[in-house]
């Protein structure tokens, strides 16, 4: 069984945001929503740096509320601990 790094950061997403994982999060530019999951683990906060470091709302900007809202839930549960 192949086992995720950020397992343990997983367990705090809502159900819907846990589903589709290897798949593009950000259609645009084909980045994975769990690459963009990484990349908050990481350390990166903000639409702008997830940005840089994945690509991820470099087309239309479409996908960046859903951005948003996984930087919202995995960033607050950070701080909640
Ligand atoms: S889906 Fe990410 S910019 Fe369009």
């Amino acid at each position: 069984m192949k086992i995720h790094p950020a397992a343990n950061s997983l367990d705090k997403l809502p159900p819907i945001l846990k589903k589709n994982l290897d798949q593009n999060l950000c259609v645009c530019n084909e980045v994975h929503k769990m690459d963009i999951i990484n990349a908050i683990i990481n350390g990166a906060t903000t639409v702008g740096e997830i940005k840089k470091q994945t690509y991820a709302t470099m087309g239309s900007g479409c996908c960046t509320q859903q951005v948003e809202r996984l930087i919202e839930c995995l960033c607050l549960t950070e701080t909640e601990k």
